[in-house]
């Protein structure tokens, strides 16, 4: 039987998806096509039905569509039900139903890229916009020892504490005062856009005080290396960029399709030889 995947979202054309998800079925000879498809956000609710006529298997979803379609599923996971955004629907027994990866792909890089428990750790998540209501769901509901959040507009992290707050108490604090007290925390993420390519010269936070050994996270995967990443470098810490969670949102989204085990390398390397392509290399 041949399965058929694909990305909902707007604009999609620069989607890493596709490669990454065909070098996946073509390493484990899988019959199965994925395409981008661009959607405009007044023609989702169609594209959604199209999912049911042209049999699809599931799809992923991309900006700016992962709130919006949860209206027009069956089902949603209790995941994607506590961060109100969806990644990823699987067609099943005729049920539409959405998931979201995005949290668990990140929590999975961290663990498996962080080298150490993160349970006992002190995480701050710099942002929150959809990609840090994710992040701060999955931490929150793993556990760590303080979750903690800052963002220029302080009502939008208060929000989020609030989601979690069923799960884990999050520590909301303004700006100045993360600043301050950024020796306190083991773990920093930046989950804003600020330092993507093309305004690479830009950076979230300062890591003036960063303490030493302390791991920092970036969501960002163009470039691999942020400005950001680059001076918590300089100044000791472990640094994680956004690749392994791109490529573990995907690998999970696979594994609800197909029931297989992911290829997580083989996916990883598509990427990168992708991104190298863009960049002429
Ligand atoms: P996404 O859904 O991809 O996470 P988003 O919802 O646009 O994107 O969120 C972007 C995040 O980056 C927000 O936390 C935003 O801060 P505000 O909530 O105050 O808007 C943050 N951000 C974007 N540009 C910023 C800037 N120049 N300075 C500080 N924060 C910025």
């Amino acid at each position: 039987m041949q399965l058929h995947m694909g990305v909902f979202g707007h604009p999609v054309s620069h989607s890493m998806s596709p490669c990454m998800h065909k070098a996946a079925y073509a390493h484990l000879n899988i019959k199965a096509t994925y395409e981008a498809f661009e959607i405009a956000p007044n023609d989702l609710e169609l594209a959604v039905k199209s999912i049911r006529t042209e049999q699809l298997t599931g799809v992923n979803i991309t900006l700016p569509h992962k709130v919006a379609v949860i209206d027009y599923l069956d089902e949603i996971s209790e995941e994607a039900k506590a961060i109100a955004a969806v990644n990823t629907v699987v067609h099943r027994d005729g049920r539409l139903v959405g998931y979201n990866t995005d949290g668990q792909g990140f929590l999975d890089s961290l663990i498996q890229e962080s080298d150490e428990s993160i349970q006992n750790k002190k995480v701050l998540l710099v942002g929150a916009g959809g990609a840090a209501r994710s992040v701060a769901v999955s931490l929150a509901r793993y556990g760590v020892e303080e979750l903690a959040i800052t963002n220029r507009t302080l009502g939008k992290a208060a929000e989020i504490a609030k989601i979690c707050e069923p799960f884990q108490s999050i520590n909301v604090y303004p700006r100045g005062l993360a600043q301050a007290g950024l020796t306190g925390f083991d773990i920093i993420i930046n989950t804003t856009s600020i330092g993507m390519h093309p305004d690479m010269d830009r950076m979230p936070f300062s890591l003036e005080t960063l303490k030493r050994g302390a791991v920092v996270c970036d969501l960002i995967y163009t470039p691999l290396k942020t400005r950001w990443l680059q001076e918590a470098e300089k100044k000791g810490a472990k640094t994680i960029n956004g690749l392994g969670m791109f490529v573990n949102q995907g690998a999970l989204a696979f594994e609800l399709w197909t029931g297989q085990s992911a290829p997580r390398d083989i996916m990883r390397k598509a990427v990168v030889e992708e991104l190298m392509k863009e960049r002429g290399d």
